[in-house]
């Protein structure tokens, strides 16, 4: 993907318009503040790299939100400290980091971007369910690749936002991805526990979300929980 692609990346879809969205290739580690900058003491040079992107983004964003000269540190269990009243989340793959942050009603929002051609058929064991598998076996080719990667993507994408309201970790199979529409640019699917969830506490399934392929071989998820919905 070339700067230019970037630039024209359409996410628009993916969420609600209340909820800011900003995308980020490439980030010095100078441009982090000294209290990000401390977080990152034993990063290898990639993981610097993109967990500067990520705090740029989340920058971006926040400034859209009128919030100025915050520093995004971040929990022991490695999620952002978003400042109060406020849910994000961040996701990095390839050299591109895209955020996501959104204020009350919205309680939790999840954002995950995979490389589509990177969710091989090697992976689908760990990844899908029988069912998940024996409908993507249906599909053509072409199909079949999209579908697996935005499912995928999409569990990413559920998991961190449940987890931010729950703190409950997920195996793939507890959880059930179905396609309910879609066109040429983004799909829509549908999230069904296979056990029962922390989250249903809170919020009654199913849930919902959706994936865009704003450039070529990218998808990107997100999944929304509002507590006006
Ligand atoms: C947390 C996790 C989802 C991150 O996904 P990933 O594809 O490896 O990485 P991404 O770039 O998309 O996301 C990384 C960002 O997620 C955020 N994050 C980390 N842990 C998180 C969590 N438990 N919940 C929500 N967000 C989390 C961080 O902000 C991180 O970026 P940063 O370190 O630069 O701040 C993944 O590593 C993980 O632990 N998965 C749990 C198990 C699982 O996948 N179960 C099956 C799904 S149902």
């Amino acid at each position: 993907m070339s700067d230019q692609a970037d630039k024209q990346l359409d996410l628009g879809i993916l969420f609600p318009p209340q909820v800011e969205v900003a995308v980020r290739r490439g980030a010095a580690a100078g441009e982090l503040y000294p209290e990000e900058a401390a977080l990152c003491g034993r990063f290898a040079p990639k993981r610097l790299r993109e967990f500067a992107m990520g705090r740029l983004a989340a920058r971006q964003v926040l400034a859209r939100m009128g919030i100025e000269h915050f520093p995004l540190l971040k929990r022991p269990d490695e999620t952002a400290l978003w400042p109060e009243g406020i849910t994000g989340s961040i996701t990095h793959t390839d050299g591109i980091c895209l955020v996501a942050a959104a204020r009350a009603p919205i309680a939790a929002l999840g954002i995950d971007a995979e490389i589509v051609s990177h969710v091989t058929a090697e992976l689908w064991q760990q990844i899908f369910t029988q069912r998940e598998a024996a409908l993507l076996h249906r599909l053509s080719a072409r199909q079949r690749q999209r579908h697996a990667a935005a499912i995928f993507s999409a569990k990413e994408a559920f998991y961190k936002c449940q987890y931010v309201l729950t703190g409950e970790w997920l195996e793939f199979e507890d959880i059930e991805v179905a396609v309910t529409e879609e066109n040429e640019a983004f799909l829509r699917f549908a999230v069904r526990p296979q056990r029962t969830l922390t989250l249903q506490q809170h919020f009654a399934p199913l849930w919902h979300g959706r994936a865009a392929f704003p450039a070529e071989d990218l998808v990107v998820t997100g999944v929304v929980l509002s507590r006006t919905l």
